[in-house]
């Protein structure tokens, strides 16, 4: 049975796609068997990886089908990336993918269990699955908070990287109370930190205080640093890009804390 974590906070930008290339190639990196999940439209993960969003299938299949009932191979969608350290597989997504947001919202009972139902399919081949969320608070996230036993939130600490984590957290509650009652907050992951400045600092104080009881915060924050942003242009994680980097080793570390 594989542990799923879904990456998500609505708020665009702060490295949720990021987070789940690397914490996917980290927890690889583990030895561990890892499927990362594109639920955004945008396909960042999917390109992020070094693939084309120009592909056929895409998890839109998936979720097509499972809403028809029609019998679909997730084998036929899943693309491999395999590079000289790392093995992990993909389910990617394209553009195609916004008209999800309508088929799901138009489905009945269960419509927020649509990927779980997808994903029960390779539980058994995994130890962990990684779910690339949009910012949004929309039927693609709902369906990855459904399937999720953990949500991790990166945080930007800047003035308003914390906006919009009080509506989070009552889509989370919401979750738990109806649709997927085994959902546990994994943690907030500080992401693009500059932790040396002042403002980072109160910041990181407000979010202890607002949120500290009731959510884990992660002790290893991921530093702001050219290496990660630069990797995705290569389509390759940072453990490919750049192992011993102080980046690599930053994910080493939150990797392990997390799996912990
Ligand atoms: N630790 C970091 N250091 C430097 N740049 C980073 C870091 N993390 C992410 N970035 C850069 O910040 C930008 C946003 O990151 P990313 O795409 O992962 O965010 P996102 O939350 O997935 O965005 P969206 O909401 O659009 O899906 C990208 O250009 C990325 O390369
Ligand atoms: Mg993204």
């Amino acid at each position: 049975m594989a542990t799923i974590y879904t990456v998500c906070n609505q708020k665009g930008g702060v490295s949720k796609t990021t987070t789940t290339i690397n914490f996917a190639a980290g927890a690889a990196m583990e030895g561990k068997r890892v499927l990362v999940v594109d639920m955004d439209s945008q396909g960042n993960a999917t390109s992020g990886l070094g693939f084309s969003k120009k592909r056929a299938q895409t998890v839109m299949n998936l979720l097509q089908n499972e809403a028809s009932e029609v019998e679909y191979e997730v084998s036929d969608v899943i693309c491999k990336y395999r590079t000289d350290i790392i093995s992990l597989d993909l389910i990617p997504a394209n553009k195609i993918l916004v008209s999800a947001n309508a088929l799901l919202a138009s489905l009945g009972e269960n419509k927020e269990l649509v990927l779980k139902n997808v994903l029960d399919c390779v539980d058994n081949d995994y130890d962990i699955i990684v779910i690339d969320t949009p910012p949004a608070l929309d039927m693609l996230t709902i369906n990855a908070l459904g399937a999720a036993d953990f949500i991790i939130i990166p945080v930007q600490p800047t003035k308003y990287g914390t906006d919009g984590l009080a509506d989070l957290t009552k889509l989370v509650l919401n979750a738990q109370k109806t649709y997927n009652p085994g959902l546990k907050f994994g943690g907030i992951v500080y992401t693009i930190d500059t932790a040396t400045q002042i403002e980072t600092r109160n910041i990181k104080d407000d979010v202890e205080q607002k949120y500290g009881n009731d959510i884990h915060i992660f002790e290893h924050s991921i530093p702001r640093l050219a290496d990660i942003a630069n990797a995705p242009s290569y389509g390759v994680s940072i453990f490919d890009l750049a192992p011993s980097s102080k980046a690599a080793w930053a994910y080493t570390k939150l990797v392990r804390e997390v799996l912990a």
